[in-house]
């Protein structure tokens, strides 16, 4: 099996990028990740990076055409697919048309409710009774690329902003590699 040479993009913990690690060792996993770009530079997320020796690249997303220094760096490693997981910066419409349909994103909430930030303290105001995760193509618009796979599970009485963070993260650590296997099955 040819695995796909792939960068994740981060910006903090980087506990999908650990999970990922890990999963994508398995010689059957389609992808292999050899490349993480980060936008911050004390994401903890890089240390998974470096313990697991993966190139990683910084790239400051302050300045002005920093996608150029991305495109670079992409193209350097031979990426052919990305996976946002946790990056807290909107990939412009540059990388996208580039990387058309090859760019996927996890977000913390059942799409295409509550988009963009602040999911858990939305739900929590709005008494939802289900939530969870999706993992989504990523097009010009924020969060509302074609949905690659959901895993839900149920609001309960006492779950605070951490607790259905902590909820939605685990199933975030199966969504994840379900859609990329889900992505490649059949290529
Ligand atoms: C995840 O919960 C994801 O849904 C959101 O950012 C978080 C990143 O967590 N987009 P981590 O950096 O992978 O730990």
């Amino acid at each position: 099996m040819v695995k796909r040479k792939t960068c994740i993009f981060i910006s903090g913990q980087g506990s999908n990028l650990k999970n990922l690690i890990f999963r994508s060792r398995d010689k059957n996993f389609p992808i292999t990740i050899s490349l993480v770009i980060s936008n911050n530079k004390n994401a903890f997320g890089i240390k998974h990076a470096k313990k697991y020796s993966i190139p990683y690249s910084y790239i400051n997303s302050n300045y002005k055409n920093y996608e150029n220094k991305i495109l670079l760096n992409l193209k350097k490693y031979k990426i052919s697919f990305i996976c946002l997981a946790g990056y807290m910066k909107i990939v412009s419409n540059f990388l996208i048309q580039k990387y058309r349909g090859k760019i996927i994103n996890i977000h913390p909430s059942l799409l295409p409710k509550y988009k963009g930030l602040n999911t858990f303290a939305r739900i929590l105001k709005n008494k939802e009774k289900k939530t969870g995760c999706t993992v989504h193509y990523v097009n010009e618009k924020l969060d509302s690329g074609n949905t690659i796979i959901q895993k839900k599970f149920f609001v309960l009485n006492g779950d605070d902003e951490k607790i259905l963070k902590s909820k939605t993260q685990k199933l975030e650590y199966k969504a994840f590699p379900e859609a990329i296997i889900k992505i490649f099955r059949n290529t």
